[in-house]
């Protein structure tokens, strides 16, 4: 991006302190990790929270303002019902665990995805903990749950749809901004960095 085509809200990866502005994280590799030490699949999940939790406290060292972990896909739910209960364990226990601390080191949780799918307490704990630290500023952890760039792109396209239905906006109104404004990322800078644990180079539909 060229400074003349970067908002000015949005100051260009390497501005400021050279950190990238947003790194965003595709956790994989688990099941493979735990596969190579003759672990059941939930160990490497496990060692997943762990790595999670210290890069959190690595990226608000080095000044990254947004960091992105892609926790549950909407493809997910394909996975054995063993597993996909591991995974809704795992985030119950971080919470517990970790939102002090968070919360202390000023950093704001929000959540993309279509998390009101996941179990009702659940819920209400990631509600509780998205409220609890919502007027944090150092630092933005964003937890991606039942998360697809398509269905939230088609989340948008409904969002934007029924304003129009309602004659709230007119068709010709939908620019960048608007749509922008419509996805589960609104607010949000662009991310400047995409990591896959793993070492594969895919999307997997992630942040498109
Ligand atoms: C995909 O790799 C990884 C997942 C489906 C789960 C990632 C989630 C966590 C580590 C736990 C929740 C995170 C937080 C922040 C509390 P894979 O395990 O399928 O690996 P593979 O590709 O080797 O099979």
């Amino acid at each position: 991006m060229t400074s003349a085509s970067a908002s000015a809200a949005q100051p260009a990866p390497g501005e400021g302190n050279g950190a990238p502005r947003h790194v965003a994280i595709i956790m994989d590799g688990n099941g493979r990790w735990a596969k190579a030490r003759h672990l059941p699949r939930v160990a490497g999940h496990r060692r997943g929270v762990e790595a999670a939790r210290a890069i959190v406290r690595a990226a608000g060292g080095l000044g990254i303002g947004v960091l992105t972990l892609y926790a549950f896909s909407s493809e997910n739910w394909r996975r054995p019902a063993s597993e996909i209960s591991d995974l809704m364990s795992l985030m119950r226990r971080f919470i517990l665990s970790d939102l002090d601390e968070l919360a202390r080191a000023g950093v704001r949780l929000r959540v993309i995805g279509d998390y009101r799918a996941f179990e009702p307490e659940l819920v209400r704990m990631i509600d509780g903990a998205i409220e609890r630290t919502a007027a944090n500023r150092r630092q933005t952890l964003v937890v991606a749950l039942n998360y697809g760039a398509q269905d939230e792109l088609v989340r948008a396209a409904r969002a934007l749809a029924a304003q129009v239905g309602a004659g709230a906006l007119a068709p010709e109104a939908i620019d960048v901004a608007a749509v922008g404004a419509a996805l589960d990322t609104a607010g949000l800078p662009p991310p400047d960095l995409v990591i896959r644990t793993s070492g594969e180079r895919r999307l997997s539909n992630f942040l498109l």
